[in-house]
Formats: structure tokens, sequence, C-alpha cells
């Protein structure tokens, strides 16, 4: 037995939980930027909420609203220069994934003012600034996880950077509210990457019993609502947002444990190349996913985990079908080649079940970015 976890984080999701953290928050300092994208922040309600309780405990605060989908680590380094030009001691991040991980960026920037943008892949020398994040979709779990996932503008290439520092203080979710006003499209591919999340988890490596003790609840608040989703036009009520919510913090506390695995790696170069949202890029890899880990994860593992859920392979492949519309690129050889190359020693390939390697990868790459629409 080797069992470790290590999560730093106070998670309160409930109806008013910004307003009854108040304390929580003025205890993190006496400056506070706001980091957010464009909009969500303000549609979702959750920046009102956010800046009158900085209002009540006397505390200034600005707004930094520049993040924008796949945050670059140019426009976080600048979030840095905005913090320390304000004087802010902490950070209070609002938003879906993207915002959320440039919060964790800017916190390390903000600290650490000889860091070029790039340095952040290399390591900094002084802790974080303390922050807290107010989770608007229901789907990245970032709230809970040390990992922030970047685009470096030279490339184009997303990577992800992680830490001790990157655990929020606190992470503040009110679903009810705060997701109440997500379209459709991006209530559904925020829940399969919440999915995705799960799913990945539970079947890595690097699983344990206390990762599948997240994962597995959240694929039993996930499914139902993907189900349910299905039926167009229809959206989720207030007890469907609040189980996307928590499914997604639960595959967020399994990942914080596991990391994720293939589908995200090669989902990455989809949403960097194509435009196609997070959530659905990972997903059309799933059922490729699952074929790995039936052939390749003990029996009774895989069938446990089917049998308490009440599904089977081809059902959760099938739901995923039924979800995702997305006309997918097809790439030739060379190309895939070059992934290949990309992908060569990344983690999240070696925390895949069985002898992941080149050739398999191309196997998978092949079928999906080959082969048309999902
Ligand atoms: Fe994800």
């Amino acid at each position: 037995m080797n069992l470790q976890y290590y999560n730093p984080t106070r998670m309160i999701a409930r109806e008013g939980a910004v307003q009854a953290s108040a304390d929580a928050l003025a205890a993190l300092g006496t400056r506070c930027l706001v980091v957010t994208g464009h909009s969500s922040a303000k549609l979702s309600g959750a920046l009102d909420d956010v800046t009158a309780v900085l209002d009540k405990a006397g505390i200034p605060w600005q707004v930094y609203d520049k993040i924008g989908q796949n945050p670059l680590i140019s426009v976080c380094h600048q979030g840095g220069a905005a913090a320390r030009a304000f004087g802010a001691d902490f950070l209070i991040g609002i938003g879906g994934g993207s915002p959320l991980d440039a919060a964790k960026a800017v916190a390390v920037y903000a600290a650490n003012p000889e860091l070029d943008a790039a340095g952040i892949y290399t390591g900094w020398q002084t802790p974080a600034l303390p922050f807290a994040l107010v989770g608007t979709t229901a789907g990245t779990g970032s709230e809970v996880t040390p990992y922030a996932v970047l685009t470096v503008d030279e490339s184009g290439q997303k990577r992800s950077v992680s830490g001790p520092d990157l655990f929020a203080a606190a992470a503040l979710g009110d679903a009810k509210k705060y997701t109440a006003t997500l379209s459709r499209d991006f209530t559904v591919s925020t829940a399969l990457d919440a999915l995705c999340h799960a799913v990945e988890s539970h079947f890595s490596q690097r699983a344990d019993p206390l990762s599948r003790g997240f994962s597995l609840p959240a694929m039993e608040l996930l499914l139902p609502n993907l189900e349910a989703l299905t039926t167009p036009d229809v959206l989720p009520d207030g007890q469907g947002r609040e189980e996307l919510y928590y499914a997604s913090i639960l595959a967020g506390l399994a990942i914080t444990q596991t990391g994720t695995c293939f589908c995200h790696t090669m989902g990455y170069v989809l949403s960097e190349e194509y435009g196609v949202p997070h959530g659905v890029a990972c997903a059309v890899f799933l059922g490729e996913y699952l074929a790995v880990c039936e052939r390749e994860v003990e029996p009774q593992v895989f069938g446990d985990f089917m049998d308490f859920l009440g599904t089977s392979m081809d059902e959760i492949t099938d739901l995923v079908a039924r979800l995702v519309k997305t006309e997918l690129p097809v790439l030739d050889d060379g190309r895939i080649e070059e992934l290949l190359d990309r992908w060569d020693g990344v983690s999240n390939m070696r925390n895949t079940p069985g002898r992941f390697d080149r050739d398999r990868q191309r196997e998978v790459a092949k079928r999906i970015l080959q082969g048309g629409s999902q």
C-alpha cells in the first residue's frame, strides 16, 4: 500500500456560497485583483456577488478581465504586472476553466516579478499569492486541482503547469445561480469535460481507491444528466445544474490524484488548431480510451465500474456520440507523425493503462483524426 493525498482547498458549494464565505475571503489579504474573462463573470452574477462582499469588508479591488479562451501566458504575465501595480496581496478568479487557470498563473507571476512569461514552466521562487476561485461552469474542476493549462504564445500549444501553490485557498460554487445562464452547447461541452476527467482518472495507471472514491460518484451524477441533455432544446433545471457542478468537483478531485490520460493530450490539438471546445475535443477520443481500458485494465475493475453504474462501454460511447455532432478535421499521415513526436514522453500518455506506445497512439489518432466526423 502506498496511499498519499494532498488537497488544501476549502470547498464550499451551495446557494449563497460567496456571501457565506465573506470571512474566508477577507482573511486572504487586504487588496484584491479579480481575474475574469470578458463576460461570464458579469453575466452569471458572480462578479457582483464577489465585489459586494469585498466592498462590505472594506477591501479595495480591481478587475483584470482580459482572459480569453485558452489563455495565453503573455496575458497572464500582464495580469501579474497589473496585480503588482495595484498592490494586490490576493486574487479572486471568476469564470470557467480558462479564467480559473489563468488566475493561478497570475498569482504566480504577481509574486515573482523576475519571472518572464515562459519561466512559469521551469519553476518559480516565491510562492504564488493566495487566491480564491469562483466557478461559473460545471466541467473544469480547476477550482480544486493544482493544475493550470495555458497556451504558449509562440507555438499556440497548450501546456499544463502544476504546483502545490496552485491549489486555491477557497473554491466557491453557487451552481444554481452562476451556471444557470450557460448555453446548451457550453453546458454539454463542459459536462463532457467532467465525464472525461472521471473516466480517464478511474482507469489511469495512477488511480487508487481514494481517487476512485471521487470518480465513481462523479460518473453517477454525470450519466443521467448527460442523457437528459441528449433531448434537443432541453436545459438542466436547478437540481441538474447542481448535480453537474458537484460532478465536476468530484471529477476534479479525482484528477488531482491521477492526472488525465490520452483523451486530454490528443484533444488539445483539436482545440488549438480547429477551435473545438475543450470538453468535446477530449470526448471524441473517449470511446477509443474505453476500448484500451477494456483490453488493459483488470477485468474486475472494468466490470465493477460498468456494473455499479448500470451501463456499458458501448452505452457510454453511444451517449457521447449523441451529444457530439462536431465535424472533425482529417489529418494526413505527416501531420499525425508530427503529433506523435509532440506526444513523446507526455505524462498523460504514460498514465494510460497498458503499453500505450507510439504505435498504439498512431492507431488511435488515425482512427479519430483520419476518420472524418465523430
Ligand atoms: Fe479537461
